[in-house]
Order: C-alpha cells, then sequence, then structure tokens
C-alpha cells in the first residue's frame, strides 16, 4: 500500500483520481478546502505550508506519490487562479521534494490544460514572473489582464514549465515528474465555465473532436498509468488528454 497525496481530492478529476487509488488499496490522503483529510486555502502561502505540513505528518514523513490537481477555472478573479493554480503547485513540489525521494512510487503528476499549450509565451513579462516565484507581480500581472481567461492559460501553461525545468534534478533522484493537460472534462469547474455570462456560451457550444466531453475517471485513469511502474520511463512529459482538441486547433505545432 502507498502513501499518495492527492489536492483537490473533494470534487471533479481529484475526487475521481483519490477514489481510482482508494479503491486500487492506497492510502490517499487528500488536500482541499474541504472535504479532505487536509483542509487548507492553497491561494495562500500559510494555506500552503499548512498542507505540506499536514500531508507530511499524515504520511510520516514518507510519500510514495503526488498528484497536484487543484484548480480554479476562468471564472474566478486572475490574481486567486495565479495563486491557487500556479503557487498552489509550485510551492507544493518544493514542501514534498524530500518526501518523495524516501517514497516507493517517486512519481508526481500535476493537471495543468491543454489551455497550457495555447499562446505565445516567449518573453512574457507574466511567464517569468511565475517562473521568479514572485506571486506578488504574478498576481498584479494576472489582475491587469482583466481577464480570468487569460490568467488561467497563462497560470497553467507556466506550471507545465515549471513540471519540466524540474525534470533533470529530479531525474537525478529518481522521482519522475509529468503533467497531463485535459480539455473539457465533465466537473463542476466546467459547469461554473457553462454558467458564466462570459465565457458560458462558447463553452457549452465547444465539443472536442472525439464528439463528447471527457468523464474524470478518464483523466484519473491517465494520471494512475503515470503514476505507475507502467509508465517508468515518462519523465518532464507534458501528456495532453483532450479528445483531440489540441490537434484540431494547431495541428502542426506540438
Ligand atoms: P473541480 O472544481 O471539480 O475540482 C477542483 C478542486 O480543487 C475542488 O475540490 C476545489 O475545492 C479544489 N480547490 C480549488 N481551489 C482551491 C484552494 N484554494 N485550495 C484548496 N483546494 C482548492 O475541477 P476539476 O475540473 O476536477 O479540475 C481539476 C483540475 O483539472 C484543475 O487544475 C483544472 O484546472 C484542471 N482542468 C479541468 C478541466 C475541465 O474541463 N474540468 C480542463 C482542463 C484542466
Amino acid at each position: 500500500m502507498a502513501s499518495i497525496v492527492i489536492t483537490g481530492s473533494a470534487s471533479g478529476i481529484g475526487a475521481a483520481t483519490a477514489a481510482m487509488l482508494r479503491e486500487a488499496g492506497h492510502q490517499v490522503v487528500g488536500v482541499d478546502v474541504a472535504g479532505a483529510e487536509v483542509c487548507v486555502d492553497l491561494s495562500s502561502a500559510a494555506g500552503r505550508a499548512a498542507a505540506i505540513d499536514g500531508a507530511l505528518t499524515r504520511c510520516g514523513g514518507r510519500i510514495d506519490a503526488l498528484v497536484l490537481c487543484a484548480g480554479l477555472g476562468a471564472t474566478h478573479a486572475p490574481e486567486k487562479i495565479a495563486s491557487v493554480n500556479y503557487f498552489g503547485v509550485s510551492e507544493l513540489l518544493d514542501g514534498f521534494k524530500g518526501a518523495l525521494e524516501a517514497g516507493t512510487m517517486k512519481s508526481v503528476v500535476v493537471v495543468a490544460s491543454v489551455a497550457a499549450t495555447h499562446g505565445e509565451w516567449e518573453g512574457s513579462p507574466l511567464r517569468e514572473a511565475f517562473l521568479a516565484g514572485d506571486e506578488e507581480k504574478a498576481r498584479a500581472l494576472c489582475a491587469a489582464t482583466g481577464h480570468a481567461a487569460a490568467a488561467y492559460a497563462a497560470s497553467k501553461h507556466a506550471v507545465v514549465c515549471d513540471v519540466r525545468r524540474r525534470a533533470a534534478a529530479w531525474g537525478a533522484r529518481g522521482v519522475r515528474l509529468n503533467a497531463v493537460a485535459p480539455g473539457a472534462v465533465e466537473t463542476p469547474l466546467l459547469q461554473q465555465s457553462i454558467a458564466d455570462p462570459v465565457v458560458g456560451k462558447a463553452t457549452a457550444a465547444f465539443i472536442p473532436p472525439l464528439g463528447r466531453r471527457a468523464e474524470p475517471a478518464e483523466i484519473a485513469q491517465v494520471i494512475g498509468f503515470l503514476l505507475s511502474d507502467a509508465a517508468s520511463y515518462v519523465h518532464g512529459s507534458l501528456l495532453v488528454v483532450d479528445g483531440g482538441i489540441d490537434a484540431l486547433a494547431r495541428p502542426c505545432r506540438f
């Protein structure tokens, strides 16, 4: 039985992943604002520190695998999206690194989004602020965009960069680190987008090339694969799990 920490475990993709891993006999320590083993708010540095402390205590200082799934969709304040979606991942990766090195599975999956692959980010001050760990600046720049969707895409793009730039150091310590990029998944987050007066109509109208949206369990299965030995040579990768959205949007860029 492995000890696996999952953020965002109370709903959607995180809940499906937690259920699947518990069914397989693992001990899951969920981290969420409510309805989890460790209840914290990942939008603040204090909440993130409490998440790390709480999960490490419950796991006895050794974590076998980690899934960072908690996130806010493009219906929230841009600065809060910045804090949860980027710093709620990056600071937890830093905080759990030692405990993962002591674990058995030594595998991490970060849930990004297909939105990470869209846009031009070369030389972007917003991306630089995220990657420099400057939360105040990243929040201010996200707020200045005035668009939650822009903050969402930036936070998800930066989080993939953060995963990939760790690949050398983490690989040398034997810990695999990958990201998944879902497209449209039937969860409360998607329902909030559909109900939103700005992005709702377009979100509801868009159907991925496979002809339907994903079920949370379909993303959970890919996360389970990446955590497992079946993916023992997959490291530093972004696995797009989007029913063909990315291929539709940019067939010749990959
Ligand atoms: P969801 O809303 O069902 O679940 C997200 C979970 O994160 C919730 O339990 C929520 O309480 C938690 N969370 C949010 N803010 C938090 C905070 N400040 N502190 C602690 N926990 C917090 O959403 P869903 O769809 O399962 O999303 C999971 C991940 O998948 C997110 O990172 C999202 O960006 C990503 N994603 C979802 C897509 C979709 O269509 N549903 C598409 C692409 C990516």
